[in-house]
């Protein structure tokens, strides 16, 4: 390159998946046909009532224009509903909500409005990698925090409590986590909401899976004291089947979300009035199609847990979430040589769990993305090429 990269760069990575999709995609110009069990992007559609609603909104020419920073008011008035009948939290549509174009440009966003070079940022080992890419652009120093596998994959408030937190500004929480599949507690909330009001500093959870094999879902929001030092992300994108429509949002305490504001109204100019539109119907959705999206994820589980036994690899049958977390068996030396293998010899995608953080190491997760007839092919392909693994530890 002639111009140089700035240094912001230096240490970010281009997203794994963006890679290793270039190279699934090359392997199919092949003929290789590569069954992809890596990626959280839902199949299944979102309702026809939302379908619809975007069709008959896009009909209207008036509909085409620039829309307002915040969203329209409707739109925050459904997700304010949504909210209380989700998680029976109440939150003001006009000031404690923002619309945003999926919940990973929030995570930008609440970086760029709150952390100054050299802050302080927690972000969980395993966990979202954007949440490090993130704090890396804007130059905060990242600290990870450990969730283990003896501890359930829970925070381990010990240990944050005996740390010097005292440069801390964000702190970033995902439960339902992903890639594990671990439920939050209140009890885990509380202790988290108290650390950081005596720290100072601002803990985001970032709930998009809360509806997906979970029978309870839970809000940060919901505790008593969190609105001085939280926020809280959640999206359309995986609990509405309305991954590429972009739909996401942040809620907390006016003056934490007008500041938010600040950033992105100088970023983007509103989101598409349809899209809009249709997420009002979208949030509408009766608890029977949300069981109706659930029953399929149960079926699709059953069959990788099968995948997984014939893998050898070891999980917890009470992960949530849109994903299976999953060991893989002692014998094998390396992960990244035991995911390639099954990539080359079964043409079976599966991802490797050091893309979320160095304890990830010794684990896969398989997504529930695909219909039951592509699982069962996966299964069928890795009996038929994967026959040297030893299963000892089962
Ligand atoms: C933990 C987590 N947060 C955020 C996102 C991004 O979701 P959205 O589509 O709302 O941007 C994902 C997507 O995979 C995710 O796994």
């Amino acid at each position: 390159m002639i111009v140089p990269q700035a240094h912001r760069l230096d240490n970010v990575k281009e997203y794994y998946f963006s890679k290793k999709l270039e190279e699934i995609r090359n392997m199919n110009s092949k003929g290789m046909d590569v069954i992809n069990l890596g990626i959280g992007n839902p199949d299944l559609s979102p309702s026809q009532e939302t379908i619809k609603a975007l069709h008959d909104s896009s009909q209207q020419s008036k509909n085409h224009g620039y829309q307002s920073y915040r969203g329209i008011p409707a739109l925050r008035e459904a997700m304010a509903r949504w909210y209380m009948r989700f998680y029976g939290v109440t939150l003001d549509p006009v000031s404690e909500i923002l619309p945003l174009i999926g919940s990973k440009e929030g995570i930008m966003h609440i970086s760029m409005a709150f952390l100054n070079p050299g802050d302080e940022v927690l972000v969980p080992n395993p966990g979202y990698p954007t949440y490090t890419s993130v704090s890396e652009l804007v130059g905060a120093r990242i600290r990870t925090y450990e969730l283990d596998e003896d501890q359930s994959w829970s925070i381990n408030l010990d240990q944050l409590k005996r740390d010097d937190l005292s440069r801390v500004k964000i702190m970033w929480i995902n439960f339902p986590n992903m890639p594990t599949g671990a439920r939050g507690s209140k009890s885990l909330f509380k202790e988290l909401i108290a650390l950081a009001r005596q720290h100072k500093f601002l803990i985001v959870n970032d709930n998009p899976y809360s509806l997906i094999l979970n029978d309870d879902p839970q809000s940060l929001l919901s505790m008593p004291g969190a609105e001085e030092v939280s926020l809280e992300m959640n999206s359309l994108s995986k609990s509405h089947n309305m991954a590429g429509w972009r739909m996401g949002w942040v809620s907390g305490r006016k003056d934490y979300i007008d500041t938010i504001l600040k950033c992105k109204s100088n970023v983007d100019s509103g989101m598409f009035l349809p899209i809009q539109h249709a997420a009002i119907e979208a949030m509408k959705n009766p608890s029977s199609w949300h069981q109706e999206q659930n029953q399929a994820y149960v079926s699709r589980r059953n069959l990788s847990w099968q995948l997984l036994d014939q893998l050898g690899c070891t999980y917890d049958r009470s992960q949530t979430g849109l994903f299976i977390w999953a060991k893989i068996p002692a014998s094998e030396p390396d992960l990244k040589t035991f995911v390639d293998k099954i990539l080359m010899e079964a043409k079976v995608f599966i991802t490797p769990g050091f893309i979320f953080g160095s304890k990830g190491a010794r684990h896969v997760r398989i997504s529930l993305c695909n219909k039951e007839a592509v699982i069962t092919e996966a299964l069928e392909r890795i009996k038929r090429h994967i026959t040297h693994i030893k299963v000892e530890e089962l």
